[in-house]
């Protein structure tokens, strides 16, 4: 368990890999949205401004597997793995405006166009912008942009792992690390359109140049994600500035 933030009321931003918005079992999507709209709700309720990035998930690989077979340009492709995170970020921006939530009804298409809506409504919701990175990285980007001091990446992992989960079962989850030991694990060059890793590597990067701190949990499990917002001890990898 680890403390993340002592900020009291600021504009908090969150990634939601967008393998969160498809669990398998019906009734877990069921409980993920139900605990999601609670969520926002509980938060614009006590007047907080909230800035949710949504990631492609399924559509962006199917997408993008789809797509290389009729072109390989690494541009056109992000452009595909960005669609589908517009497109998963419509769904949980009409859920939130169908439970009357003060949700931007526009999705931007830039940090800075999210960050001028988060001025008027107390959530706004955003997927990808430019080819080049995944949601990890617009979210640290929206938080630059709104002069945030940290931000969330719910992924479906419990943490980062000294080295990765999927193919060493002896990797070892970290509780906390620095964003230049992050670099280490993660690397620094773009991951490509539809890679993977335990943070886009452009995501760390943007966060070293803007002293971005992090928080890397997972968020099928909506609790940690709203302990980290809270700025409670969260279960996940802090990752410290320096
Ligand atoms: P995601 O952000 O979904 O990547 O973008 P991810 O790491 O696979 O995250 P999960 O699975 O949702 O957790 C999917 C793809 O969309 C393009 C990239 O090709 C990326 O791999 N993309 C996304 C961009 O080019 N720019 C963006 O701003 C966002």
């Amino acid at each position: 368990m680890v403390d993340f933030h002592r900020d009291t009321m600021p504009t908090q931003i969150v990634a939601l890999g967008g393998s969160l918005l498809r669990p398998e079992e019906a009734d877990e999507r069921t409980m993920w949205f139900g605990q999601l709209r609670q969520m926002a709700v509980h938060f614009e309720g006590n007047g907080r401004k909230l800035g949710i990035v949504v990631g492609g998930g399924l559509p962006a690989r199917e997408g993008i597997t789809l797509a290389r077979e009729s072109f390989s340009d690494p541009y056109r492709l992000d452009t595909v793995g960005i669609a589908a995170t517009r497109l998963n970020a419509t769904i949980l921006q009409q859920t939130l405006q169908d439970i009357g939530c003060n949700v931007s009804p526009v999705i931007p298409t830039s940090t800075n166009e999210a960050a001028e809506l988060l001025e008027s409504h107390n959530i706004v919701v955003m997927g990808g912008t430019t080819p080049g990175h995944t949601t990890d990285a617009v979210s640290v980007a929206l938080a630059r942009d709104c002069g945030a001091s940290h931000c969330v990446i719910a992924t479906n992992v419990s943490h980062v792992h000294d080295s990765d989960p999927r193919e060493n079962p002896d990797a070892k989850p970290i509780e906390e690390l620095t964003l230049a030991e992050l670099a280490e694990i993660t690397g620094t060059e773009p991951l490509g359109p539809g890679g993977s890793a335990a943070v886009d590597p452009v995501a760390v990067k943007w966060a070293m140049e803007a002293s971005i701190k992090l928080a890397v949990l997972d968020g099928r499990d909506l609790s940690r994600v709203e302990d980290a917002l809270e700025g409670r001890p969260f279960i996940g990898t802090l990752v410290k500035v320096d």
